[in-house]
Protein backbone atom coordinates (compact mmCIF):
# COMPACT_ATOMS: atom_id res chain seq x y z
CA UNK A 1 0.00 0.00 0.00
CA UNK A 2 3.23 2.34 1.00
CA UNK A 3 4.60 1.51 -2.29
CA UNK A 4 1.75 2.46 -4.39
CA UNK A 5 0.95 5.87 -2.36
CA UNK A 6 4.49 6.49 -2.73
CA UNK A 7 4.13 6.01 -6.71
CA UNK A 8 1.46 7.56 -6.64
CA UNK A 9 3.08 10.97 -5.31
CA UNK A 10 5.96 10.22 -7.38
CA UNK A 11 3.58 10.58 -10.73
CA UNK A 12 1.38 13.56 -9.74
CA UNK A 13 0.36 14.27 -13.57
CA UNK A 14 -0.52 10.67 -14.37
CA UNK A 15 -3.60 9.12 -13.63
CA UNK A 16 -5.28 6.19 -15.51
CA UNK A 17 -2.68 6.72 -17.76
CA UNK A 18 -4.07 10.59 -18.07
CA UNK A 19 -3.51 14.04 -16.92
CA UNK A 20 -5.13 14.87 -13.49
CA UNK A 21 -7.06 18.06 -13.59
CA UNK A 22 -6.55 21.34 -11.58
CA UNK A 23 -9.15 19.89 -8.80
CA UNK A 24 -7.37 16.76 -8.43
CA UNK A 25 -3.93 18.44 -7.94
CA UNK A 26 -5.35 21.16 -5.58
CA UNK A 27 -6.80 18.05 -3.61
CA UNK A 28 -3.63 16.37 -3.44
CA UNK A 29 -1.44 18.91 -3.12
CA UNK A 30 -3.42 21.83 -1.10
CA UNK A 31 -4.72 21.23 2.43
CA UNK A 32 -8.08 21.37 2.44
CA UNK A 33 -8.97 24.55 5.00
CA UNK A 34 -12.03 25.75 2.48
CA UNK A 35 -14.44 24.23 0.04
CA UNK A 36 -13.94 25.70 -3.47
CA UNK A 37 -16.19 26.26 -6.74
CA UNK A 38 -15.98 23.82 -9.67
CA UNK A 39 -13.83 26.23 -12.02
CA UNK A 40 -10.20 26.89 -12.70
CA UNK A 41 -9.74 30.46 -13.83
CA UNK A 42 -7.03 31.41 -15.91
CA UNK A 43 -6.95 35.15 -16.66
CA UNK A 44 -9.10 38.36 -16.43
CA UNK A 45 -9.91 41.47 -17.67
CA UNK A 46 -11.67 44.19 -16.07
CA UNK A 47 -14.78 42.50 -14.43
CA UNK A 48 -14.59 39.75 -16.59
CA UNK A 49 -12.68 36.51 -15.54
CA UNK A 50 -11.83 33.87 -17.83
CA UNK A 51 -11.67 29.36 -17.19
CA UNK A 52 -9.45 26.89 -18.71
CA UNK A 53 -11.66 26.71 -21.49
CA UNK A 54 -12.27 29.83 -22.17
CA UNK A 55 -15.65 30.36 -21.20
CA UNK A 56 -16.32 34.05 -19.80
CA UNK A 57 -17.56 35.26 -16.50
CA UNK A 58 -19.00 38.56 -14.86
CA UNK A 59 -16.96 38.75 -11.15
CA UNK A 60 -18.94 40.13 -8.94
CA UNK A 61 -17.16 38.25 -6.32
CA UNK A 62 -13.56 40.57 -7.18
CA UNK A 63 -11.58 38.13 -4.94
CA UNK A 64 -13.85 38.44 -2.31
CA UNK A 65 -14.08 42.74 -2.34
CA UNK A 66 -10.38 42.94 -3.17
CA UNK A 67 -10.07 43.63 -7.27
CA UNK A 68 -11.61 47.03 -6.84
CA UNK A 69 -9.82 47.90 -10.46
CA UNK A 70 -10.67 44.74 -11.77
CA UNK A 71 -8.41 41.99 -13.27
CA UNK A 72 -5.28 43.05 -15.29
CA UNK A 73 -5.79 47.24 -14.55
CA UNK A 74 -3.36 48.26 -16.91
CA UNK A 75 -1.88 51.01 -14.43
CA UNK A 76 -1.28 48.25 -11.92
CA UNK A 77 0.21 46.07 -13.92
CA UNK A 78 2.57 48.96 -15.57
CA UNK A 79 3.67 50.15 -11.69
CA UNK A 80 4.45 46.29 -10.93
CA UNK A 81 6.38 45.31 -13.49
CA UNK A 82 8.66 48.93 -13.83
CA UNK A 83 8.85 48.15 -9.42
CA UNK A 84 9.72 44.72 -10.25
CA UNK A 85 12.27 45.87 -12.20
CA UNK A 86 14.02 48.05 -9.74
CA UNK A 87 12.98 46.77 -6.32
CA UNK A 88 10.95 44.42 -5.43
CA UNK A 89 12.14 44.09 -1.12
CA UNK A 90 14.57 45.58 1.37
CA UNK A 91 12.60 44.88 4.69
CA UNK A 92 11.96 46.98 7.12
CA UNK A 93 15.75 47.62 8.26
CA UNK A 94 15.36 50.39 5.81
CA UNK A 95 13.83 53.43 4.34
CA UNK A 96 11.94 52.64 1.20
CA UNK A 97 10.19 55.68 -0.78
CA UNK A 98 7.05 53.66 -1.87
CA UNK A 99 6.18 52.82 1.74
CA UNK A 100 6.69 56.46 3.00
CA UNK A 101 4.52 57.85 0.43
CA UNK A 102 1.95 55.51 0.56
CA UNK A 103 1.62 56.00 4.26
CA UNK A 104 1.39 59.46 3.66
CA UNK A 105 -1.51 59.09 0.87
CA UNK A 106 -3.46 57.24 3.41
CA UNK A 107 -3.22 59.80 6.08
CA UNK A 108 -4.41 62.51 3.85
CA UNK A 109 -7.36 60.39 3.14
CA UNK A 110 -8.52 59.77 6.31
CA UNK A 111 -7.64 61.27 9.92
CA UNK A 112 -4.46 62.49 11.08
CA UNK A 113 -2.68 59.20 12.12
CA UNK A 114 0.17 57.16 11.73
CA UNK A 115 0.79 53.66 9.29
CA UNK A 116 1.81 50.50 10.11
CA UNK A 117 2.03 48.37 6.66
CA UNK A 118 1.59 44.75 6.46
CA UNK A 119 0.52 41.85 4.19
CA UNK A 120 -3.17 41.24 4.79
CA UNK A 121 -6.40 41.91 7.33
CA UNK A 122 -5.50 39.13 9.68
CA UNK A 123 -2.38 41.30 10.11
CA UNK A 124 -3.41 44.42 10.44
CA UNK A 125 -5.99 43.78 12.90
CA UNK A 126 -2.95 41.60 14.79
CA UNK A 127 -1.51 44.93 14.74
CA UNK A 128 -4.78 47.22 16.10
CA UNK A 129 -4.88 44.24 19.32
CA UNK A 130 -1.30 44.55 20.25
CA UNK A 131 -1.71 48.59 20.35
CA UNK A 132 -4.71 48.20 22.16
CA UNK A 133 -3.10 45.96 24.50
CA UNK A 134 0.18 48.32 24.91
CA UNK A 135 -2.40 51.57 24.66
CA UNK A 136 -3.78 49.87 27.92
CA UNK A 137 -1.16 48.87 29.59
CA UNK A 138 -0.17 52.52 29.63
CA UNK A 139 -3.21 54.47 29.80
CA UNK A 140 -5.97 52.47 31.83
CA UNK A 141 -4.10 50.41 34.17
CA UNK A 142 -3.13 47.51 32.21
CA UNK A 143 -6.74 46.83 30.62
CA UNK A 144 -6.74 44.63 28.06
CA UNK A 145 -9.95 43.17 26.86
CA UNK A 146 -11.55 44.27 23.75
CA UNK A 147 -15.21 44.17 22.88
CA UNK A 148 -16.06 43.00 19.24
CA UNK A 149 -19.04 41.73 17.74
CA UNK A 150 -20.62 38.57 17.61
CA UNK A 151 -20.48 36.94 13.84
CA UNK A 152 -17.70 39.49 12.86
CA UNK A 153 -14.88 38.93 11.10
CA UNK A 154 -11.65 39.77 11.68
CA UNK A 155 -9.03 37.10 10.41
CA UNK A 156 -7.87 33.63 11.09
CA UNK A 157 -4.80 34.17 12.99
CA UNK A 158 -5.73 32.93 16.82
CA UNK A 159 -6.14 36.80 18.40
CA UNK A 160 -8.19 37.55 15.18
CA UNK A 161 -10.24 34.67 14.83
CA UNK A 162 -10.69 34.80 18.80
CA UNK A 163 -11.59 38.24 18.22
CA UNK A 164 -14.87 37.56 15.66
CA UNK A 165 -17.34 36.02 17.40
CA UNK A 166 -18.09 33.32 14.99
CA UNK A 167 -17.68 29.52 17.07
CA UNK A 168 -17.21 27.75 13.96
CA UNK A 169 -14.23 29.42 13.16
CA UNK A 170 -12.63 29.44 16.41
CA UNK A 171 -13.63 26.65 18.53
CA UNK A 172 -11.67 23.54 16.66
CA UNK A 173 -8.55 25.92 17.78
CA UNK A 174 -9.17 25.92 21.51
CA UNK A 175 -7.46 26.95 23.94
CA UNK A 176 -8.23 30.40 22.34
CA UNK A 177 -6.29 33.50 23.53
CA UNK A 178 -8.15 35.55 26.24
CA UNK A 179 -9.41 39.09 26.27
CA UNK A 180 -12.02 39.21 23.75
CA UNK A 181 -15.78 39.69 24.84
CA UNK A 182 -18.67 39.29 22.26
CA UNK A 183 -21.85 41.31 22.20
CA UNK A 184 -24.64 41.72 19.41
CA UNK A 185 -23.92 44.11 16.41
CA UNK A 186 -26.07 47.31 16.44
CA UNK A 187 -26.89 47.17 20.32
CA UNK A 188 -24.81 49.95 21.82
CA UNK A 189 -26.65 49.21 25.87
CA UNK A 190 -24.64 45.90 25.02
CA UNK A 191 -21.60 47.54 24.78
CA UNK A 192 -21.46 49.54 27.82
CA UNK A 193 -22.71 46.40 29.78
CA UNK A 194 -19.35 44.31 28.56
CA UNK A 195 -17.36 47.58 29.57
CA UNK A 196 -15.92 47.16 32.55
CA UNK A 197 -12.10 48.12 34.19
CA UNK A 198 -10.47 45.88 32.14
CA UNK A 199 -12.03 46.95 28.74
CA UNK A 200 -9.56 48.70 26.58
CA UNK A 201 -11.09 49.06 23.33
CA UNK A 202 -14.25 48.45 21.30
CA UNK A 203 -13.68 47.14 18.00
CA UNK A 204 -16.18 46.77 14.82
CA UNK A 205 -16.62 46.46 11.11
CA UNK A 206 -18.87 49.61 10.42
CA UNK A 207 -20.67 47.15 7.79
CA UNK A 208 -20.34 43.25 8.77
CA UNK A 209 -19.01 41.97 5.92
CA UNK A 210 -17.87 38.52 5.92
CA UNK A 211 -21.95 37.41 7.84
CA UNK A 212 -23.58 38.68 5.12
CA UNK A 213 -23.77 42.76 4.89
CA UNK A 214 -24.92 43.73 7.60
CA UNK A 215 -25.04 47.57 7.97
CA UNK A 216 -24.86 49.55 11.41
CA UNK A 217 -28.29 50.77 12.86
CA UNK A 218 -28.59 54.87 12.36
CA UNK A 219 -26.79 56.45 15.56
CA UNK A 220 -25.14 52.51 16.25
CA UNK A 221 -21.18 53.68 15.51
CA UNK A 222 -21.45 57.11 16.72
CA UNK A 223 -22.95 55.88 19.79
CA UNK A 224 -20.38 53.95 20.04
CA UNK A 225 -17.59 56.65 19.53
CA UNK A 226 -19.17 58.53 22.14
CA UNK A 227 -19.48 55.73 24.95
CA UNK A 228 -15.17 54.91 24.18
CA UNK A 229 -14.43 58.80 24.68
CA UNK A 230 -16.83 58.97 27.92
CA UNK A 231 -14.72 56.00 29.10
CA UNK A 232 -11.64 56.80 27.81
CA UNK A 233 -11.62 53.03 25.31
CA UNK A 234 -10.06 53.20 22.17
CA UNK A 235 -12.64 52.59 19.18
CA UNK A 236 -10.82 49.93 16.74
CA UNK A 237 -12.39 49.92 12.91
CA UNK A 238 -11.93 46.80 11.05
CA UNK A 239 -12.49 48.42 7.55
CA UNK A 240 -10.42 45.62 5.55
CA UNK A 241 -13.47 44.90 3.21
CA UNK A 242 -15.44 48.51 3.51
CA UNK A 243 -12.45 50.76 3.29
CA UNK A 244 -10.52 51.61 0.07
CA UNK A 245 -14.22 53.13 -1.25
CA UNK A 246 -15.97 49.78 -1.83
CA UNK A 247 -19.07 51.63 0.16
CA UNK A 248 -19.22 55.22 -1.87
CA UNK A 249 -16.80 57.04 0.50
CA UNK A 250 -12.82 56.28 0.84
CA UNK A 251 -13.64 54.60 4.27
CA UNK A 252 -17.20 53.37 5.49
CA UNK A 253 -17.10 55.36 8.48
CA UNK A 254 -16.92 58.65 6.33
CA UNK A 255 -21.19 57.90 6.03
CA UNK A 256 -21.00 59.06 9.80
CA UNK A 257 -19.80 61.69 11.92
CA UNK A 258 -16.85 60.14 13.38
CA UNK A 259 -12.77 59.34 12.98
CA UNK A 260 -12.17 55.81 14.91
CA UNK A 261 -8.82 55.70 17.36
CA UNK A 262 -7.36 52.93 14.97
CA UNK A 263 -8.21 51.41 11.23
CA UNK A 264 -7.42 48.70 9.91
CA UNK A 265 -7.23 47.81 5.84
CA UNK A 266 -6.57 45.92 3.37
CA UNK A 267 -8.28 43.69 0.61
CA UNK A 268 -8.75 46.45 -1.90
CA UNK A 269 -5.86 48.29 -0.91
CA UNK A 270 -3.31 46.52 -3.61
CA UNK A 271 -5.61 45.60 -5.85
CA UNK A 272 -4.88 42.39 -5.59
CA UNK A 273 -1.41 42.29 -4.52
CA UNK A 274 -1.05 41.34 -0.89
CA UNK A 275 -1.12 43.99 1.32
CA UNK A 276 -2.31 45.23 4.42
CA UNK A 277 -2.55 48.61 6.95
CA UNK A 278 -3.32 49.68 10.47
CA UNK A 279 -3.70 53.55 11.03
CA UNK A 280 -3.74 54.90 14.36
CA UNK A 281 -4.10 58.28 15.23
CA UNK A 282 -2.02 60.07 17.50
CA UNK A 283 -3.57 58.57 20.88
CA UNK A 284 -3.64 55.55 19.74
CA UNK A 285 0.12 55.47 18.30
CA UNK A 286 2.26 53.79 21.40
CA UNK A 287 4.38 51.02 19.11
CA UNK A 288 7.84 51.44 19.86
CA UNK A 289 10.89 50.37 18.08
CA UNK A 290 11.01 46.55 18.64
CA UNK A 291 7.34 46.47 19.60
CA UNK A 292 6.17 45.13 15.86
CA UNK A 293 7.12 44.05 12.72
CA UNK A 294 6.88 42.40 9.52
CA UNK A 295 9.48 41.20 6.40
CA UNK A 296 7.30 41.62 4.20
CA UNK A 297 5.20 44.32 5.35
CA UNK A 298 4.92 47.49 2.99
CA UNK A 299 7.97 46.19 0.24
CA UNK A 300 8.08 48.32 -2.30
CA UNK A 301 6.56 46.08 -4.73
CA UNK A 302 3.46 46.03 -2.84
CA UNK A 303 3.04 49.51 -2.48
CA UNK A 304 3.73 50.71 -5.29
CA UNK A 305 0.32 48.57 -6.39
CA UNK A 306 -1.65 50.47 -3.57
CA UNK A 307 -0.07 53.67 -4.77
CA UNK A 308 -0.74 52.89 -8.54
CA UNK A 309 -4.72 51.55 -7.02
CA UNK A 310 -5.20 54.83 -5.48
CA UNK A 311 -3.85 57.06 -8.45
CA UNK A 312 -6.83 55.28 -10.60
CA UNK A 313 -9.38 55.71 -8.21
CA UNK A 314 -8.40 59.18 -7.86
CA UNK A 315 -7.93 59.93 -11.26
CA UNK A 316 -11.13 57.76 -12.59
CA UNK A 317 -13.51 59.08 -10.18
CA UNK A 318 -14.07 55.93 -8.70
CA UNK A 319 -15.49 56.33 -5.52
CA UNK A 320 -18.52 58.49 -7.23
CA UNK A 321 -19.19 56.15 -9.19
CA UNK A 322 -19.04 53.02 -6.45
CA UNK A 323 -21.96 55.23 -5.21
CA UNK A 324 -23.86 55.48 -8.55
CA UNK A 325 -23.11 52.16 -9.34
CA UNK A 326 -24.16 50.60 -5.84
CA UNK A 327 -27.97 52.39 -6.30
CA UNK A 328 -27.88 50.57 -9.62
CA UNK A 329 -26.87 47.35 -7.60
CA UNK A 330 -28.83 47.72 -5.29
CA UNK A 331 -32.11 48.34 -7.45
CA UNK A 332 -31.21 45.34 -9.44
CA UNK A 333 -31.35 43.04 -6.48
CA UNK A 334 -34.45 44.94 -5.06
CA UNK A 335 -36.04 43.50 -8.83
CA UNK A 336 -35.39 39.51 -7.42
CA UNK A 337 -37.66 38.23 -4.92
CA UNK A 338 -35.73 37.94 -2.07
CA UNK A 339 -36.49 38.30 1.85
CA UNK A 340 -34.41 41.44 2.23
CA UNK A 341 -31.91 43.15 0.36
CA UNK A 342 -28.89 45.23 2.70
CA UNK A 343 -25.88 46.77 1.72
CA UNK A 344 -24.31 50.23 1.29
CA UNK A 345 -22.40 51.43 -2.31
CA UNK A 346 -20.78 48.46 -3.95
CA UNK A 347 -20.82 45.85 -0.81
CA UNK A 348 -24.73 44.70 -1.38
CA UNK A 349 -26.18 41.27 0.07
CA UNK A 350 -29.65 39.50 -1.11
CA UNK A 351 -31.03 37.14 1.58
CA UNK A 352 -33.69 33.98 0.43
CA UNK A 353 -36.31 32.38 2.90
CA UNK A 354 -35.35 29.50 2.07
CA UNK A 355 -31.80 27.93 2.13
CA UNK A 356 -31.24 28.40 -2.01
CA UNK A 357 -27.69 30.77 -1.70
CA UNK A 358 -25.48 27.80 -2.88
CA UNK A 359 -27.76 26.46 -5.24
CA UNK A 360 -28.27 29.84 -6.74
CA UNK A 361 -24.69 31.10 -6.42
CA UNK A 362 -23.81 27.40 -8.55
CA UNK A 363 -26.64 28.37 -11.01
CA UNK A 364 -25.31 31.67 -11.90
CA UNK A 365 -21.96 30.62 -12.09
CA UNK A 366 -22.64 28.07 -14.62
CA UNK A 367 -24.50 30.78 -16.66
CA UNK A 368 -21.22 33.12 -16.56
CA UNK A 369 -21.92 35.17 -12.98
CA UNK A 370 -19.95 34.75 -10.10
CA UNK A 371 -20.71 35.22 -7.03
CA UNK A 372 -20.63 34.49 -2.88
CA UNK A 373 -23.20 32.32 -1.00
CA UNK A 374 -21.56 33.58 1.99
CA UNK A 375 -24.41 30.97 4.01
CA UNK A 376 -27.66 29.16 2.84
CA UNK A 377 -29.45 31.96 2.57
CA UNK A 378 -27.27 35.20 1.21
CA UNK A 379 -25.20 36.00 -1.68
CA UNK A 380 -23.11 38.43 -1.03
CA UNK A 381 -21.94 40.84 -4.25
CA UNK A 382 -18.83 43.13 -3.99
CA UNK A 383 -17.91 44.10 -7.15
CA UNK A 384 -15.01 45.94 -9.01
CA UNK A 385 -15.51 49.41 -8.29
CA UNK A 386 -15.05 49.67 -12.15
CA UNK A 387 -18.41 47.86 -12.76
CA UNK A 388 -20.52 49.59 -15.11
CA UNK A 389 -24.30 50.21 -15.48
CA UNK A 390 -24.22 47.62 -18.43
CA UNK A 391 -22.42 44.71 -16.58
CA UNK A 392 -24.92 45.40 -13.65
CA UNK A 393 -27.77 44.93 -16.03
CA UNK A 394 -26.15 41.76 -17.45
CA UNK A 395 -25.60 40.44 -13.66
CA UNK A 396 -29.18 41.28 -12.57
CA UNK A 397 -30.86 39.25 -15.43
CA UNK A 398 -28.39 36.23 -14.62
CA UNK A 399 -29.35 36.70 -11.27
CA UNK A 400 -33.10 36.79 -11.80
CA UNK A 401 -33.00 33.83 -14.00
CA UNK A 402 -30.72 31.77 -11.61
CA UNK A 403 -33.75 32.85 -8.51
CA UNK A 404 -36.10 31.72 -11.21
C1 LIG B 1 -13.68 42.77 7.89
C2 LIG B 1 -12.55 41.81 7.66
N1 LIG B 1 -11.49 41.84 8.47
C3 LIG B 1 -10.45 41.01 8.31
C4 LIG B 1 -10.44 40.09 7.30
C5 LIG B 1 -9.27 39.18 7.13
O1 LIG B 1 -8.49 39.58 6.06
P1 LIG B 1 -7.41 38.60 5.43
O2 LIG B 1 -8.14 37.44 4.85
O3 LIG B 1 -6.69 39.44 4.41
O4 LIG B 1 -6.52 38.18 6.54
C6 LIG B 1 -11.52 40.02 6.42
C7 LIG B 1 -11.55 39.01 5.35
O5 LIG B 1 -12.58 38.64 4.83
C8 LIG B 1 -12.61 40.90 6.61
O6 LIG B 1 -13.68 40.86 5.81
Amino acid sequence: MGGSMERARALPFIRGGGRMTTAELAERYLMQTGRRLPVTFVRGQGCLVYDESGKEYLDLVAGIAVNLLGHAHPDVAAALSAQARSLIHTSNLYFTQPQVELAKRLVELSFPSRVFLCNSGAEANEAAIKLARKWGTRNRDGAFEIITALGSFHGRTLATVTAGGQHKYSDPFEPLPGGFVHVPFNDIDAVKAATTPKTVAVMLEPVMGEIGVIPPAPGYLEAVRKWCDEQNLLLILDEVQTGMGRTGKWFAHQHHSLTPDVMTLAKGLGGGVPIGACLASPRADVFEPGDHGSTFGGNPLACTAALAVLNVIERDGLIGHAAEMGELLRASLEAIPSKSTRGIGLMQAVEFEEPRAKAIQQACLDAGLVVNAVDDHSIRLVPPLVITAAQIDRAGAILREAVG
